[in-house]
């Protein structure tokens, strides 16, 4: 009896399946770059029932996105009607673009004009009939690689060493390391890290102190500045000489804090305005 009635409802889910509306692609950028100026392309591609598509009537059909948690749509778009971009993707998106010439298809997708990190998250599209749904969530990543990196060093009366390295202005959350030497990294341990966060911006610093003793050839002091969810990493690195309190060559020293870097956004706007204001 049990077994008979599993049957019957593998059977009918089968049927529904294959002939209901379903969802058989859903193509998101899994890591793309903060306004790099190219647009990124989400796309949500369906299949409908034969004979909803031979009779051009998709009755009930919506195509609806949605960002992260967010119980409300951030891209609604019904055949026969406009587009309609909404809440964090309000004025983001291309909603000429489209996907296909097919009147049940054609505006399903997301063609976000330059993506920023703000809208990084899970989006999930859903689109539904008046009998049947089916729905897809996938991850983009929108990354943010330094403004600022450096690491330097110097070398105390006392004969101790500090290394340091930063990073400014990255996101999502940085990892970072320090290493001795180029070729065979030696991974130093006890380097204490310190993330902080502003708004959508991670600053990140790494310091090791040794002991002088502990270096006494020359030797390269190597920084790894890692975005693990973007799959993105960088180095640094800098030569130490025992013999002097100094590096020789100052890696970088710009104070370009998350902060200070809207602040000169800011008055670079100002600046390119003013033209038109005098
Ligand atoms: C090493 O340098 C960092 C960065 O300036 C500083 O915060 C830290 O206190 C220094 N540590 C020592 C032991 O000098
Ligand atoms: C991402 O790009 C936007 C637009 O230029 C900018 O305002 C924002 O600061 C950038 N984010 C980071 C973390 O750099």
């Amino acid at each position: 009896m049990v077994i008979m009635h599993s049957l019957v409802l593998l059977i009918a889910t089968a049927l529904l399946g294959a002939v209901g509306i379903q969802i058989t692609d859903l193509r998101v950028p899994s890591v793309v770059r903060n306004n790099s100026g190219s647009a990124a392309l989400l796309d949500c591609d369906y299949t409908l029932k034969p004979e909803e598509l031979a009779a051009h009537s998709y009755a009930g059909l919506v195509v609806k996105w949605y960002f992260n948690s967010s119980p409300s749509p951030v891209y609604q778009w019904i055949p026969g009607q406009k587009p309609q971009d909404l809440g964090i993707l309000k004025g983001k998106l291309d909603l000429k673009h489209r996907s296909s010439d097919h009147g049940a298809t054609m505006y399903r997708a997301l063609y976000i004009r330059n993506p920023t990190t703000e809208l990084s998250g899970e989006y999930k599209c859903l689109v539904s009939t008046f009998d049947d749904e089916d729905f897809m969530t996938k991850k983009m990543v929108v990354f943010a690689p330094e403004k600022k990196l450096y690491v330097t060093w110097w070398k105390h009366d006392s004969g101790v060493v500090n290394i340091t390295c930063i990073a400014q202005g990255v996101y999502p959350e940085p990892k970072m390391a320090l290493y001795l030497g180029s070729k065979n990294k030696d991974s130093l341990k006890d380097v204490v890290v310190e993330v902080t966060k502003e708004h959508r911006c991670y600053d990140i610093s790494a310091t090791k102190v040794l002991d002088g003793t502990d270096v006494q050839a020359t030797t390269m002091f190597v920084c790894e500045l890692r975005i693990p969810e973007a799959n993105y990493m960088v180095t640094r690195s800098i030569v130490y000489y025992p013999g002097i309190s100094h590096p020789l060559s100052e890696s970088g020293a710009d104070d370009l804090h998350c902060r200070r870097i809207i602040v000169m956004m800011i008055l670079l706007a100002l600046v390119s305005l003013s033209p038109a204001v005098w």
